[in-house]
């Protein structure tokens, strides 16, 4: 068994490798994966063994040091790697040749060399190379990459650019050197949807965006989105592609969204494939910022990688940071700063509240593939934007480009990063490091006192116990604050207050009259802000906040209030609610985000952090509730707005047609609470775009009458995979809470219900998981179910077996009897013999 990776024990690689030659030969079986290693040792007067890590499935069939087989007794073959003992090695630069035979088709894990559909592919990150061949299998070895390919499938692809295509092998070679877990390799039947890019020093590039045939005519929305990232990019952070070629991929069966592979990313097939009968407004979002994120990588992750695996958000959270700021740039930059804030609190909150809270950089792992969390991903993009609010955005751009000249080719760290920041703005961000090293939300507390003219903010901060963090040192803070004057006038703009100690005060002086006061602006910290308020203070910024962030969530906080606590919040936050839906200078889109209520894991977060015990019952009872008193408040408005919000014309997943969308689907939810769901049912029935199809399915799916509705979309669709998983997922997640785990039992009784491939997978499960009250029923019926098929999974495929499992990551949080019966499955899943590494550490740390 693997031990604990500690981040204090890093070393370099005692060898070094100049050059990687691979030939594989492709078949189901048997494919035959044949290495040359140019190698140096480092030290040749401290000559040690070489190390190559190995899976289990790679079958060694031989092995030469220039040429030469080694005495056998100098080699040692483990589960994990290959040795090869210092005595047999030369102290001159050497050449190592492998060959190995391994099973495409055996591949369930979809990690390494596998089959999907037909298509051969790769996953290599985080450490799938080495269920290829044998190899130094760590960020920090970057070499040069020659592939040979043969195969008789008509379209053979790998990273960098081709140097030879002939019938039945092809050749590539990557000029820029890279780590292992950025190989890629593609062989199958496909044709591409094509375009060409000219980049801004005058490189012609060919883009191809490679599908099944039969999908050309869905993949065109991913081809213009890479052509805008590939300009997005140059103009604004001075990037530009450096190869001739560059190639997506979609595959079925992937265990996450997308990766970069140089020159060759592979993609998710719901994350490329996209028409308007088939993918919603939410789908055509995420397929752009993907499309983005993954482009992006090319130069904060590829050019510039990481050093071990614990810097994982050295390049996950940059490039998460630098998507988000593309759909900014693209779309409206406040619809999307909510909701990323609302990806946060649901996921990164979430984990943070819980005992799998870890910091953006761990200095310990099990499984690293466990560590690609919202605390690495998102967490790690909202330190990058407090840093940038703290420097300012005119030094942000300098230390940017400082970055990208020192560290060009380099494996980073963290520490890089922030010498970068210090170097070019003099700033000591010893103090800020905390960011990365330390776990937890911190909560913030604000209390006001107003005298003569002069306005006192006071603030104390503290973080939570975490695993292995029980106290945490005061971090700085960026707190944005704006003042609002009584009559809704901004009185003081947004100014960034900078905390730095466990509490500290901060004056505003020279005012007239006592203002209100907009604090956290644009969620400049990910904290959890706590200040007394009262309803109509709310009910005010709601109605005349100028930052969009805040304007919302004074909202949000009174939903919340009135959801916790009822009456008078209640009746303050429907009539708030009712002024700003009727608002026509406001954006659709931010009017459906202020009229959506808190989700029910939310409310259930909110109330833990409170400290008091959630029962996934009362608030699914609550929440109809105020959902319904709004609509019988507002039908009127609700009901012409629903109408109003049409979009004329042909389908286009633009940003102001979505928006206008978005506002029609929140009144249709809304009033479904009235009218029976006879809109929805209009509704399914008329619209010709899957994003209002969808809205009113759920919404049928939601009130039980969702029969008919759901065998017209089967006939249609049934072999569209994709358009499926949404019928699975939304039948799981909208279900009234009673039936969610029976639905979710007979789903899986059927012939397509296709649990090996992983999107199928998570449409099940996840949706049981996001139907907050059906997973936590209280006779534990959700438990067992989620957990009898983690423990399937985790035979075929760990990795997703093991994300799965954060289902139960809220677990301490509910009752006692819900607590005992959510351990016990746990601990039957722990029992389990022939557990994987992954889930192991999963369910381990759960239970701790
Ligand atoms: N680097 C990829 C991305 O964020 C994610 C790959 C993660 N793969 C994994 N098996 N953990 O873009
Ligand atoms: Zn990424």
């Amino acid at each position: 068994m693997q031990p604990v990776q500690h981040l204090a024990d890093y070393r370099p690689w005692p060898f070094l490798l100049s050059q990687t030659r691979l030939d594989l030969t492709l078949a189901g079986r048997g494919t035959i994966v044949r290495a040359a290693l140019d190698l140096a040792m480092r030290d040749p007067d401290a000559p040690e063994d070489l190390i190559l890590d190995g899976g289990a499935g790679l079958q060694l069939r031989a092995l030469t040091i220039d040429g030469q087989a080694p005495d056998p007794a100098h080699v040692t073959r483990t589960d994990e790697r290959l040795t090869i003992a210092a005595a047999a090695l030369p102290r001159a630069p050497f050449i190592l040749e492998t060959e190995v035979a391994i099973d495409p088709e055996a591949n369930t894990a979809f990690e390494g060399l596998y089959l999907s559909g037909g298509i051969f592919c790769t996953q290599c990150e985080a450490e799938g190379f080495r269920h290829i061949t044998f190899y130094p299998d760590r960020p920090d070895v970057m070499t040069v990459f020659h592939v040979t390919l043969r195969s008789d499938l008509p379209v053979l692809l790998s990273n960098g650019n081709p140097v030879r295509t002939d019938a039945g092998v092809a050749e590539w070679h990557d000029p820029w050197p890279k780590p292992a877990y950025l190989f890629a390799l593609v062989a199958g039947d496909l044709v591409a949807v094509s375009d060409r890019f000219t980049t801004r020093s005058g490189r012609e590039v060919a883009l191809n965006v490679w599908v099944r045939p039969g999908d050309q005519d869905r993949a065109g929305f991913a081809m213009e989105s890479l052509v805008a990232s590939m300009r997005w990019d140059e103009d604004v952070y001075g990037r530009e592609y450096d190869l001739d070629v560059f190639n997506i991929v979609a595959v079925d069966d992937f265990n996450m969204g997308a990766m970069e592979n140089k020159g060759l990313n592979i993609f998710n097939s719901k994350l490329v494939l996209a028409s308007p009968d088939t993918a919603t407004d939410t789908d055509y979002e995420r397929i752009e910022a993907v499309i983005a994120h993954e482009y992006f990588h090319n130069w904060t992750g590829n050019r510039i990688t990481c050093r071990d695996w614990f810097q994982l958000c050295l390049k996950e959270g940059l490039t998460v940071y630098r998507d988000q700021q593309f759909t900014s740039d693209l779309r409206s930059a406040a619809v999307k700063r909510i909701e990323d804030v609302q990806t946060m609190r649901a996921r990164q909150f979430r984990e943070d509240q819980g005992p799998l809270a870890h910091p953006p950089r761990p200095d310990r792992y099990e499984e690293i593939n466990n560590f690609y969390t919202a605390t690495v991903y998102e967490k790690g993009a909202e330190v990058i934007g407090m840093l940038k609010l703290l420097v300012g955005d005119e030094a942000y751009a300098r230390a940017l480009d400082l970055y990208f000249t020192r560290h060009d080719g380099d494996a980073a760290t963290i520490e890089d990063w922030l010498t970068v920041f210090q170097d070019a703005t003099g700033r000591d961000l010893t103090q800020f490091k905390r960011w990365y090293t330390d776990a937890g939300t911190p909560v913030l507390e604000m209390v006001e006192d107003w005298q003569d003219g002069t306005l006192t903010l006071s603030f104390a901060q503290s973080t939570p116990p975490t695993p292995g963090q029980p106290d945490k040192p005061a971090r700085v803070i960026p707190i944005a604050v704006g003042l609002i004057g009584p009559d809704g006038d901004e009185v003081a703009p947004t100014r960034v207050l900078e905390m730095t100690e466990a509490r500290e005060s901060f004056t505003f002086s020279g005012l007239g009259a006592r203002p209100v006061v907009s604090a956290l602006r644009g969620f400049s910290a990910p904290v959890m802000l706590k200040r007394l308020m009262d309803d109509a203070t709310r009910a005010f910024l709601l109605a005349h906040d100028t930052d969009p962030f805040a304007r919302w969530e004074a909202g949000r906080e009174l939903a919340l209030s009135a959801l916790i606590h009822g009456d008078p919040a209640a009746s303050a936050y429907i009539d708030a609610i009712g002024a700003l839906a009727a608002d026509e200078s406001a954006d659709p889109a931010f009017r459906a985000l202020c009229l959506t209520l808190p989700g029910e894991e939310e409310i259930a977060t909110r109330m833990a952090a409170e400290g008091s015990t959630p029962d996934p019952d009362a608030i699914h009872a609550t929440r109809g509730d105020l959902a319904r008193r709004i609509a019988l408040a507002h039908q009127d408005l609700l009901s012409r707005l629903y109408d109003e919000m049409t979009v004329p014309g042909a389908y286009s997943p633009d940003a102001a047609s979505a928006a206008r969308r978005s506002l029609r689907i929140a009144t249709l939810g809304l009033l479904a609470r009235i009218d029976g769901g006879e809109r929805a049912e209009i509704l399914f029935g008329v619209a010709s775009n899957m994003t209002e199809r969808m809205a009113a399915l759920a919404v049928l799916v939601r009130l039980d009458r969702a029969g008919s509705a759901l065998k017209v979309l089967e006939a249609e669709f049934a072999d569209n995979r994709l358009v499926m998983d949404k019928w699975f997922a939304i039948q799981v997640m909208a279900a009234p809470p009673a039936q969610a785990v029976a639905v979710a039992r007979d789903l899986a009784a059927r012939r397509d219900f296709d649990w090996k491939n992983p999107n199928r997978f998570r449409a099940l499960l996840g949706g049981l998981a996001g139907n907050h009250a059906g997973f936590h029923a209280a006779d534990g019926s959700g438990y067992d179910f989620t957990a009898d098929w983690l423990m399937r999974m985790d035979a075929a495929n760990p990795q997703i077996a093991a994300r799965m499992s954060t289902a139960f990551e809220t677990w301490p949080r509910y009752d006692a009897a819900r607590g005992a019966r959510a351990r016990a499955a746990l601990e039957r899943i722990a029992a389990l013999e022939g557990l994987s590494r992954n889930t192991r550490e999963m369910v381990s740390r759960m239970i701790a």
